[in-house]
Formats: C-alpha cells, structure tokens, sequence
C-alpha cells in the first residue's frame, strides 16, 4: 500500500510539472479522483480485508485524496491566473479613450425665442392665449377688416381647405377670437404665439413658420403705449442698446399701422451686411386696432380703443443664433439641434 501511495504522489509530480491548461486539469482529476482513478482504485479490494486493514487503507486513501485535491487545486488556481494575467495582457485598455458621448436633448431655439417672449409679456400682465391652425375665413380675415375679396388677401398666400376653412396665415385670427370670447367686454392684454401657413418656401421663408400676435384693448390705449411696450420687448430680446423705430405703413387691421424696425444688434446701427448697410432691421408690425375690428369684436369704439402687434418667431430665431436658412428650424436635423447645448443657453442675449 505505501509503495503504491509513494508511486502515486510521484506520478502526480511528473503530471502536475506537465501540466499547462485547465484542460489538463481536469484530465488529472479524472486520471486520479474519478471512478476508475488511481486513488480511488486503492479502496477497490476494501472487502476483501480485514477490520484493521480496512481501518489502515481507508485512513492512508483518504490522506492520499486530500493530497492530490490540494495539489491539483493548486496547479488549477495558477493556471487560472496565468490565464487571466494572459488575457489581461492581450487585451489591453486604453483608459485615456474618450468614452462615448451621451446624448443630452436641448431646447429648440425655437421654443427659447417663445420662452422668453412669454416670460417678458406675462410679467406685463398679459395672458397667453392659443387658437387652432385650421381656421375660418371669417376669423383669419373678415373680422380683421379683410372682407372677401379684399386684395389685401392676395398678400397672403393661403392654403385654403374649403371656401369655409384654411390653415391660418397670421397669428392675428387670435384676436377675432378673443374679442368674440370675452363676454363681458372687459379689458385684454394677451399674446399668442402660434404656428402659421402660406404658400412660400425658400431660404428665408417656409410653408409653416411662427409668428406671435399681441392685443390690448382697455380705456385711452394711445400710440404712446405701443411705442413704450415694444420698446421694452425689443431691449429685453434683443440687448439694452437696442433702439426702436416706427415707420408708417398699412394694415388692414389697424389703423394708424406701422412697421417697428430695430436698430441693428449686429454692427449697433452702424451698418452691416446683416442689415444691408441700413442700420435698422424690421422685426415688427403693428398699430392701433381698427374701429371696425373692434365693433366686429363686440367692442364699442367710441369707448374702447387698443393696439396690436405681430412679429415672426423664426427672424428673431435666425438672428439671435446667426441661423443661415429658416429651413433647419423645421427639419429636426440632430446636426443642427446640437449646436444648441446649454452653454449656448448662458450667451444668449437677454
Ligand atoms: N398679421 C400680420 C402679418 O402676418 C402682422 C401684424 C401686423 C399683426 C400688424 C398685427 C398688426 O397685429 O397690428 O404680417
């Protein structure tokens, strides 16, 4: 028996020296634990002896078991490391890559300009309000003082749906509304910013664009009024220098009309390729509203007067963030919305 043992702890030596793969390994465990193994074949006569011998192979089986369990345990540990050191080597990570960028959405410049026109006009105490984009002739036009066939439609390019409905051309169908709705003729001040149609497409023009409308009606709205809000609004959109200049002009809505230009916020009014070498950029038109508009609101004119505005949200857009064709503002093109992350937030002109 103990020649036997001492043969088999040699034989494992030898074998455990050859031994390079966890494959082999697990030969060994075969070769040596398994069924037909060389240590467990050392108990395979057990009854054939007596107590006593039993009592002595039993304790020198199990002594030689433990052995080889340990040993082969220990080959597989290292072999085990050495794979894993292999590995390691073989693939090698380069910490210093840059990992890949996550996606952080921004807001639409779009919807900033609408933001901050909000934030400003709600801080006056005006309410904003929301019309449909399909809308009647009769709020988009009649009730403007644009009755049918009136040729200031033909300024308008517009989609019509039936001789009934068309998708609304200018945000201005929100005061026929809101005049209508406002039971008790009390006073109003409210903006609407809103989505519009016609039928143009180009670089500075899209079949849809935004525009946002504001109305006042009260007791003694004078041109002065107009004058001083738009002012302000001009400033806080567009910079603390900026001046405000009105040029007479013609609506059909209001009456007297204007149209509001800036002073340009590219070269500060000196004259640049931004505002053809003028100095002034248009950005607004307005005036005080029509007595008929307001009658046909419900208004009596003699008692009430009031002014409105209406100025295109995609302009403000395309000059604020230097945007070369309105188009992209509409194509959600990733490309272009990413290049308007939050630090670019923090530059805005406020
Ligand atoms: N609705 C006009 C347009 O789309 C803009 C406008 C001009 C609105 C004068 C007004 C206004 O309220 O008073 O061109």
């Amino acid at each position: 028996m103990n020649e036997k043992i001492k043969s088999i702890k040699e034989e494992l030596t030898t074998d455990i020296k050859n031994t390079h793969s966890m494959k082999e390994v697990a030969d060994l465990k075969v070769k040596y634990l398994g069924k037909k193994g060389l240590v467990t074949e050392l108990t395979s006569n057990m009854k054939e002896l007596s107590i006593e011998e039993r009592k002595e192979v039993g304790k020198l089986s199990n002594e030689i078991r433990t052995h080889v369990t340990e040993e082969l345990a220990t080959i597989e540990k290292k072999l085990e490391l050495e794979e894993l050191n292999q590995k390691l080597e073989k693939d090698t990570i380069d910490i210093s890559l840059p990992s890949d960028k996550i996606k952080r959405g921004s807001r639409h410049p779009f919807n900033r300009i609408i933001e901050d026109i909000e934030d400003f006009f709600v801080s006056m105490g005006y309410d904003v309000v929301d019309g449909p984009e399909i809308e009647t002739d009769e709020n988009c036009f009649q009730r403007l003082n644009v009755p049918l066939g009136h040729p200031a439609r033909d300024a308008q390019d517009t989609f019509y749906i039936d001789s009934e409905y068309l998708l609304r051309t200018q945000t201005s169908s929100v005061q026929a509304r809101t005049m209508q709705k406002n039971q008790e003729k009390t006073p109003i001040r409210m903006i609407c910013p809103g989505k519009v149609y016609r039928r143009d497409d180009d670089a500075t023009h899209s079949h849809q664009f935004g525009q946002v409308e504001g109305l006042v009606i009260d007791k003694n709205v004078s041109l002065a009024d107009l004058k001083g809000t738009l002012e302000l609004f001009a400033k806080k959109m567009l910079g603390e220098n900026t001046k405000v200049r009105f040029r007479p002009s013609f609506f059909p809505f209001t009456e007297p009309s204007v149209e509001v230009d800036v002073s340009c916020f590219k070269c500060g009014g000196k004259g640049c390729s931004l505002c053809k070498q003028t100095g002034w950029i248009e950005v607004l038109g307005a005036g005080m509203v029509h007595p008929n508009v307001l009658r046909m609101g419900g208004y009596d004119p003699e008692v009430w007067t009031g002014f409105a505005f209406g100025t295109g949200l995609d302009r403000f857009a395309m000059f604020r963030y230097a945007i070369p064709d309105i188009r992209y503002l509409y194509t959600n093109d990733i490309r272009f919305l990413e290049q308007f992350d939050r630090k670019d937030e923090e530059n805005e002109i406020k």
